[in-house]
C-alpha cells in the first residue's frame, strides 16, 4: 500500500534519504522533533494550481473548505492567492478574517449555527449562508431582521446520489443529516422568498469526501439543474450554484479525476443544461492540502508477539485520526534506507487498541528511524485532540532550503492552562 514517496509533488527521495524541497526530512525531526507536521508549499501551489487552471477564463470561484487544515500559515497562503474560504464555525471565520479575507470571500456550511453563530456571520458580511434546514432559514431571517441586515442564503440540497465514499465521510445520501431532502427543495425556496431578512442568492451541495470517480459529481450536478429550472418556473432566479467540496487524492493506489477535469466536467453539464453563465463555487478541502503535507514520527520500540509484530512509534491517534476512525490506508516511508522488510503494525503510545497509524504493513525500521506518513496535510493537524494529556504536534512549512515553525509544540503546562481545582472544604 505504499504510494511512491517521489511522485508526490515537493517531496522527492535524493541519495536515499527522504526531502521536503530541498529540505532534508530526517534534519527537520531533529530540529523541531516529532510528532512533525511538514508542508510543501510547492506542493500547495501545484494543488491550487490544478483547480485554478480548472476555472480559468470562467466566472466559477474556489472556497478553500479550511476544516481540512486550518493552520493560518496555509490560510495566508491561499488568501495571498486569491481564492475564499468555506467555513464552519464562528472560530473557522475568524481565521479567515485573520489572514484578510473579506466576508463577502467565505461561504458559511454546516447543519447547527446558533443564534450568536448567525449573527457574527453577518456581522463580517458574510458572502452567503449555505442553508440545511427550515428552522435554520427561519432562524437566520430572525436575526438578520434584528440586526437590519439582509442574509444571502442557499439551500443545500440533499441529492440522494451514492458518492461511493467511506459512509462516514458519505453527506449526500438521504439518510445523512445533511441538506434538505431534494422533493422538498422548491417548497422551501418559495418560502424563503416571502421572508423579508433573506435574500436568495444560490443553491448548495455537497455530497461526500474522498470521492474518487467523476459519475457522482456529474450526476448530483444534473439533478440540481433539475431544481434550478423549476424554481427559474416560479420565478427564482440564482446568482450561483454551490458544488461543495469532496474531489479525492492518492493516499495509496486510488486514480481520482484532476481538479480541472473535474471543473471541466461539470462546467461541461453546466453548459449543456443552458447554465454555461451561471458562476460555480467549489468548496475544495483535502484535494489542497492531503498530498502537501507529511507527519514525521520517530520509532521508539520494536515490539514482536507470538502473534503480531508492533512498531510502537511517538505519534498517535490523537495527532492522526484518519486510520482508525475510517481505516485509511495512509503509507508510511522509512526516512532512512533499510533492508529486510517485515510486517508491522505501527502503534502509537495512546492507550487504546485503535491507537494505530498502519496495520500489517511492510517496513524496515529500527528504533531512532524517522518514519514518514504522506497524504497527512488534511484532516491530520486539524483532527487532533489532547487525547492521553498529550500537546499537540508542532507544524513547519517548507518552501525551497527554508523552514518556517507554523505552529510550535503545545506544552503540558498550556494544556492545564483552562482548567481549575476545587478546594475540598468547598465541598463541605
Ligand atoms: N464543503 C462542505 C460543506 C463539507 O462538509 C466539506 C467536508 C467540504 C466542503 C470539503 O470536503 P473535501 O474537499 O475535503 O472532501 N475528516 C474526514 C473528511 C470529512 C469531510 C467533511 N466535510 C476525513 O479525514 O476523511
Amino acid at each position: 500500500m505504499s504510494e511512491d514517496f517521489t511522485a508526490l509533488p515537493g517531496f522527492s527521495r535524493r541519495d536515499g534519504e527522504l526531502f521536503c524541497e530541498d529540505l532534508n526530512l530526517r534534519k527537520l525531526a531533529d530540529q523541531f522533533g516529532t510528532p512533525l507536521y511538514v508542508y510543501s508549499r510547492e506542493a500547495l501551489k501545484t494543488a491550487l494550481e490544478s483547480w485554478l487552471r480548472g476555472i480559468s477564463g470562467t466566472k466559477h470561484r474556489v472556497f478553500y473548505a479550511m476544516k481540512a487544515n486550518s493552520n493560518l500559515a496555509l490560510l495566508k497562503f491561499f488568501r495571498d492567492a486569491g481564492i475564499g474560504f468555506d467555513i464552519v464555525s464562528p472560530g473557522e471565520l475568524k481565521r479567515a478574517l485573520m489572514v484578510g479575507a473579506k466576508g463577502e470571500d467565505i461561504v458559511y456550511s454546516g447543519v447547527g449555527k446558533s443564534r450568536e453563530d448567525i449573527r457574527t456571520a453577518l456581522r463580517a458580511g458574510i458572502g452567503c449562508f449555505n442553508v440545511e434546514s427550515i428552522p435554520e432559514l427561519d432562524r437566520i431571517n430572525e436575526v438578520a431582521l434584528q440586526e437590519k441586515l439582509l442574509a444571502p442564503i442557499s439551500v443545500r440540497v440533499n441529492p440522494d446520489v451514492d458518492a461511493k465514499t467511506h459512509p462516514y465521510i458519505s453527506t449526500g445520501l438521504k439518510n445523512n443529516k445533511f441538506g434538505v431532502a431534494y422533493d422538498q427543495t422548491v417548497a422551501l425556496y418559495r418560502h424563503a422568498a416571502s421572508l423579508p431578512g433573506v435574500q436568495i442568492s444560490g443553491i448548495d451541495m455537497h455530497i461526500g469526501s474522498q470521492i474518487t470517480e467523476l459519475e457522482p459529481f456529474v450526476h448530483a450536478a444534473d439533478k440540481i439543474f433539475d431544481i434550478v429550472e423549476q424554481l427559474a418556473q416560479h420565478g427564482i432566479t440564482l446568482d450561483h450554484l454551490d458544488f461543495g467540496g469532496g474531489l479525492g487524492v492518492r493516499y495509496t493506489d486510488e486514480t481520482p479525476p484532476s481538479a480541472e477535469t473535474l471543473v471541466k466536467a461539470v462546467s461541461q453539464k453546466a453548459s449543456e443544461r443552458g447554465f454555461a453563465d451561471l458562476p460555480i463555487y467549489f468548496e475544495p478541502g483535502r484535494s489542497l492540502v492531503a498530498r502537501a503535507g507529511v507527519l514525521l514520527t520517530t520509532v521508539e520500540y520494536l515490539k514482536p508477539t507470538q502473534a503480531k509484530n508492533f512498531m510502537i512509534v511517538d505519534a498517535a491517534m490523537n495527532d492522526m485520526v484518519r486510520p482508525t476512525l475510517y481505516q485509511a490506508q495512509m503509507p508510511l516511508v522509512n526516512c532512512t534506507e533499510r533492508e529486510q522488510s517485515q510486517q508491522w503494525d505501527v502503534v502509537g503510545p495512546v492507550c487504546e487498541t485503535g491507537d494505530f497509524l498502519a496495520r500489517s504493513i511492510e517496513l524496515a525500521a529500527q528504533p531512532g528511524d524517522v518514519l514518514a506518513m504522506t497524504g497527512a496535510g488534511a484532516y491530520g493537524m486539524s483532527m487532533a485532540s489532547n487525547y492521553n494529556s498529550r500537546g499537540r504536534a508542532a507544524e513547519v512549512l517548507v518552501s525551497g532550503s527554508r523552514a518556517w515553525l507554523i505552529r510550535r509544540r503545545e506544552t503540558i503546562e498550556e494544556l492545564t492552562a483552562l482548567e481549575n481545582t476545587v478546594p475540598n472544604e468547598a465541598f463541605m
